[in-house]
């Protein structure tokens, strides 16, 4: 089940962004500590006004709730007043004192209120995550809830395998009897975000658009795109390993391809820097393959067992397969992405020019020199450049060595140099693209940078790396599923 976590201070508002939302949510939870104080008073009437199943939350501000302090007692009266205008659930903590627990849980019981028992932990995911859970649960009296932080790929699988103990073992099953939630915060608990059902959690927790109730949260239709509600312990899961992954555009790519095809398959942002260590979790997650981003790219090769020749000859790779008891093969799809723009054009004989001499260089020099150019690369630090030039046989130098005789058919911009934020960037600006056919340039925030610009005014065909990076994720896609991606 989805809930929206419905943090805004009135109750008008709140019911605002159910209607808003009610197409992607399953119930509601109504965070009363964000609510003004006269607000509160009105909240009794909110389940009847949402429609839909509501959980009833005041969280204290050390469990992440609004800043407003509140004694203890105080707290308890409201949840007491308003649990029985018709919420379905009731969270209280699971630390709470026991002599204001007790009558709660009782009124709550005999109205027919479920109870979740919650608890918080914004530093860590604790040690005894599953005692305490099985403990707030009660012996199956309670929904036990926790939501806590990894600060690692580790504890990221330390709350994986607690639900596994939660859902297969009959310890687990007994304590979970009436559910459980277990999810963890930030970036390297998103995964557990969209897992959530597949992992047995009876529900994730979302945000309206543009807000979020906790580290973590996503919109209601952000987790449609993920394809939350299919999602099964069966379906398989592929994902990005990157430090940073969040920012990357590939889940949004790739899992509107698996819903096109209809592929019962999830791909999710790993932040990580341990990606070894995914892999070796791999069948805990039904994990089929990954892609590869900064700064794992040349690392992963290690864990390898099969390994395509592109990735020798670049040294990186950027698409891992599970071959099952095979291994995994590693494959390089930016070569390919980067020639799909190419297509149509003559290169064979031809002259390039290539500004960067990093990792997405290398790949780049590959390609053209497989495409039979004459290649001549360019880099602020010219040894960089001579030692790719020799790896590939062709010429290398400093940024002002570029040819001052022919200009070439293709310039490529490999380097960050123009990249959103600093978008004023330009890594040869006395560069005269005049008499130059095409220039490319791999970067795509901003769609036009200032050196694809000044190519375009000097009447050049421009190209940027957006259909690259849709390009090398459909070549993904196919190695992932055997399927076409239409792009
Ligand atoms: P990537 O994998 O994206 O290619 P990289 O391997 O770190 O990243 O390579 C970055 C490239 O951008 C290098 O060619 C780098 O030049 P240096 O080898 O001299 O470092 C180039 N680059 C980065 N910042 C630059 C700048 N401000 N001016 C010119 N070139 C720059």
């Amino acid at each position: 089940m989805i809930a929206l976590s419905c943090t805004a201070k009135t109750i008008e508002e709140n019911i605002e962004n159910i209607e808003a939302n009610r197409q992607y949510i399953d119930l509601a939870e109504l965070r009363v500590d964000f609510l003004s104080e006269d607000e509160i008073e009105k909240a009794g009437a909110f389940p009847e006004l949402a429609g839909i199943p509501v959980i009833l939350t005041y969280r204290k501000p050390e469990d992440g709730g609004a800043a407003v302090p509140i004694d203890e007692e105080a707290r308890f009266a409201i949840l007491h007043r308003l649990f029985s205008g018709g919420y379905a659930y009731v969270d209280i903590e699971d630390d709470a004192d026991p002599a204001l627990v007790r009558p709660l849980t009782a009124a709550a019981e005999n109205a027919g209120t479920e109870i979740i028992r919650s608890f918080h932990d914004f530093d860590a995911v604790p040690g005894n995550l599953y005692d305490r859970l099985t403990a707030a649960a009660d012996g199956g009296r309670f929904i036990p809830k926790a939501a806590v932080m990894p600060k690692s790929s580790a504890d990221l699988f330390k709350i994986i395998e607690t639900a596994r103990r939660l859902t297969d073992t009959a310890e687990g099953q007994e304590a979970a009897a009436r559910g459980f939630i277990l999810l963890g915060m930030g970036a390297y608990g998103f995964p557990t975000r969209i897992l959530a059902g597949a992992m047995g959690s009876m529900l994730t927790f979302c945000s309206p658009p543009g807000t979020s109730a906790a580290p973590g949260h996503i919109s209601p239709s952000e987790l449609a795109d993920y394809g939350y509600i299919g999602i099964s312990r069966k379906s398989r899961v592929y994902g990005i390993v990157g430090n940073p992954a969040m920012h990357s555009k590939s889940p949004v790519i790739h899992n509107a391809w698996y819903a096109a095809a209809g592929i019962d398959a999830v791909y999710l942002p790993f932040e990580t820097a341990d990606p070894e260590l995914i892999i070796e979790k791999a069948e805990l997650l039904n994990l089929g393959g990954l892609s590869v981003t900064i700064p794992h790219k040349q690392r992963i090769i290690e864990v390898a067992g099969i390994v395509d020749e592109s990735v020798s000859a670049i040294g990186a790779s950027n698409t891992m397969v599970n071959r099952g008891e095979r291994g995994w093969e590693a494959f390089n799809t930016d070569w390919l992405g980067f020639l799909e723009p190419l297509k149509d054009y003559a290169l064979k004989g031809r002259d390039a020019l290539v500004v960067g001499a990093g990792g997405a260089a290398r790949a780049v020099v590959y390609a053209l020199v497989k495409e039979g150019m004459n290649v001549q690369i360019i880099n602020r630090t010219a040894a960089k450049a001579e030692a790719l030039a020799a790896d590939f046989g062709c010429s290398g130098g400093g940024l002002d060595s570029a040819r001052s005789t022919e200009p070439p058919f293709l310039v490529v911009q490999t380097t960050s140099v123009g990249m959103s934020p600093d978008i004023d960037g330009d890594p040869l600006p006395d560069f005269d693209f005049s008499g130059v056919d095409i220039v490319y340039d791999l970067i795509y925030t901003p769609e036009k940078t200032v050196f694809l610009q000044r190519a375009g005014e000097a009447g050049c065909r421009i190209l940027n790396g957006y259909r690259m990076l849709k390009a090398q994720a459909a070549e993904q896609f196919r190695l992932f599923t055997g399927c076409k991606a239409n792009f």
